[in-house]
């Protein structure tokens, strides 16, 4: 009986061997198939490097009520982050601009300065431009005078204690400020309203990508673009976003030294009759421009 059966249980422990054998060499090969982590190497690659720019950011007293983008034609474009700081993203995000040597503008609402007061000072140390977005973020249209400026001076003296900076420009929550209210608040505060004409509608968070392609694709000479560094998923865009404004050859500056940036003091001055074509610069120029100096 005992020899008759043991044949039998020797083949099915080598069968057994053999399948566990196979299984142990499939796992092998789903091991190096299903590597998701791969990326070729071009996107790993160190981020690039928006050039130091020493332009003035004094713009002159009649400048001008309201902007939604630059005069300049020539590839510079200014940044905007509205709704922070926040106490996770604006961080992250200013170690994003930092990696890029990049300055932006940061339209501050009163009530987070005032809890977050030690991210204001990075911002306005790292060499950012802090603008006045209002202490409630309600819609302007819809208040007094009294309230308007009751906003402006709380915001305004909120960010001067905790930076010992003066917000020079404001931008009105939703864009919606009267003209008569830009007037005045210009006259009042030397504060042109800042607008926008790059929106992706980031608030909306329509996915990474199409945050990026919306920046990328619409941003001009000039341009003065709208994100929000209040919400992750838009902090989260903005390597991919910098890096490919950076490729198109636009460099980075702030509101202020975008408007003190004007046609006259920026473009090659047409000669009389010239021998050769004078270079121009085209939006989107993928040729890379040098700093040029406003006096
Ligand atoms: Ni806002």
């Amino acid at each position: 009986m005992i020899n008759y059966r043991q044949p039998l249980l020797l083949i099915a422990l080598s069968a057994l061997v053999a399948l566990v054998g196979c299984s142990a060499k499939d796992k092998d090969k789903k091991k190096t198939t299903s590597n998701s982590d791969y990326r070729t190497p071009s996107l790993r690659g160190p981020s690039m490097r928006n050039p130091d720019i020493a332009l003035s950011a004094n713009f002159p007293g009649n400048v001008g009520v309201s902007h939604s983008r630059g005069r300049t034609t020539m590839p510079y474009i200014a940044m905007t982050y509205d709704d922070g700081p926040h106490p996770q993203n604006t961080p992250r995000l200013l170690d994003m601009l930092r990696e890029r040597n990049i300055k932006a503008t940061f339209y501050v609402i009163g009530r987070s300065v005032n809890m977050y007061p030690h991210i204001v000072r990075r911002i306005v140390a790292e060499g950012h431009e802090i603008g006045n977005h209002t202490w409630t973020h309600r819609k302007l249209t819809a208040l007094s005078d009294a309230s308007v400026r009751w906003e402006m001076d709380k915001t305004r003296d909120a960010i001067i204690a905790a930076c010992g900076v003066k917000p020079r420009t404001m931008r009105p929550p939703y864009g919606a400020l009267r003209q008569s209210q830009r007037a005045w608040i210009y006259k009042d505060y030397g504060y042109p309203t800042i607008l926008w004409n790059v929106d992706p509608e980031d608030w909306k968070r329509p996915g990474l990508s199409v945050v990026t392609s919306r920046i990328v694709n619409n941003t001009r000479n000039g341009s003065i673009v709208l994100a929000h560094d209040l919400h992750k998923p838009t902090v989260d865009a903005m390597p991919a976003t910098l890096d490919g404004l950076l490729r198109k050859g636009f460099k980075f500056v702030t509101v202020s030294q975008l408007l003190a940036l004007n046609p006259s003091t920026t473009a090659t001055p047409p000669a009389a009759k010239p021998a050769v074509p004078v270079f121009t610069p085209v939006p989107n120029s993928v040729t890379p421009v040098s700093t040029v100096v406003a006096p």
